[in-house]
């Protein structure tokens, strides 16, 4: 539709023309409650990596537990909560002999009975920066994060996110929040979403088959996008939802995949290299700001904001 005529529109011209303008909107648009939620920022996404790649480079290489680029990527992610007005608090732990961090933050507000939260683990291994591993996760549930803020969203829900520490080293941290909760804060958790390994550079799409509710949200977002998902199966419980999985919390999350190979029939649908790792670099050295694949992040950081908002209205 062209409008011709310039400058204000006033009265019952005005009102035809927001009755026009409405009803193509919602015929051309998504769905409405796929564009309730924001789309994520990739590009800040990706800055966000960028500085967990420095805080790496500056203090020997890597992010993990026990070192000093765990302690400065967790200061790094508490800052940009702090600023944006979430309440953030630092659970201490200790594991193989050294402090260990997990960082979480509430959002205020919504029903103090029935939370979401968004977690991912912010600790690499000893060998690289663990940017795929999970500077991806632990990125892309900031930004998501930082876009509640943004929103000044006031879901129905409790809205929480956390970053483990240790996860390296056997889900210490998840693993020691989890405990930590009483039984009746732990009946408080609607469910727990991980994000962990969610741009690996030859990528496949996998949710977890865990909660049928939550699993549902993400394959609905996914089937939105035109793109074919599957079960995540490179080892099950191998990430912080175990923990809360096995205290019977809902759990669902996503994952692009690790040393496990790229089947032909899985490159014939989500494209990428048959016959190769989905992530080359898993646990490696060449775990930086080179082994993401941009279009996975975007995507699954677009699906976690996705879940997040509609799982907590
Ligand atoms: N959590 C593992 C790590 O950090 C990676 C991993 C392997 C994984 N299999 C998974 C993550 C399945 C999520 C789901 O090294
Ligand atoms: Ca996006
Ligand atoms: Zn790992």
């Amino acid at each position: 539709m062209k409008l011709s005529v310039p400058g204000r529109v006033t009265g019952a011209a005005a009102m035809v023309v927001a009755a026009l303008l409405t009803t193509s909107a919602t015929a051309d648009a998504a769905p409405a409650r796929v564009a309730a939620a924001p789309d994520i920022p990739v590009a800040a996404v990706k800055a966000h990596l960028t500085q967990l790649q420095s805080i790496a480079t500056a203090n020997g290489g890597n992010r993990a537990h026990g070192r000093t680029g765990y302690k400065a990527s967790l200061d790094y992610v508490k800052g940009k909560l702090d600023a944006a007005g979430f309440t953030t608090t630092i659970q201490q732990f200790t594991s193989s002999g050294s402090v260990g961090y997990n960082l979480i933050a509430d959002w205020p507000g919504g029903d103090a009975n029935q939370i979401v939260m968004a977690g991912s683990h912010l600790d690499s291994v000893t060998s690289g920066a663990g940017i795929n591993d999970n500077g991806s996760g632990s990125a892309a549930v900031l930004e998501t994060a930082l876009a509640v803020s943004r929103a000044q969203y006031q879901p129905a829900k409790h809205l929480r996110f956390a970053w483990w520490g240790a996860e390296e080293l056997g889900l210490v941290g998840s693993r020691y929040h989890v405990n930590n909760l009483s039984t009746a804060n732990r009946a408080k958790i609607s469910g727990y979403l991980n994000f962990d390994m969610i741009g690996s550079p030859n990528p496949g799409y996998f949710v977890y088959d865990d909660d049928p509710a939550i699993e549902k949200t993400f394959k609905d977002y996914f089937a939105g996008l035109g793109v074919a998902t599957e079960i995540e199966t490179e080892g099950d419980g191998r990430s912080d939802h175990a923990p809360f999985k096995s205290a019977g919390i809902p759990v669902g999350g996503l994952f692009t995949g690790a040393s496990s190979t790229k089947s032909a029939a899985q490159a014939a649908k989500w494209g990428g290299t048959a016959g190769q790792s989905f992530d080359r670099c898993y646990h490696s050295s060449c775990d930086t700001t080179a082994n993401i694949n941009d279009t996975a992040l975007d995507r699954n950081s677009d699906a976690l904001a996705y879940a997040v908002w509609e799982l907590s209205d």
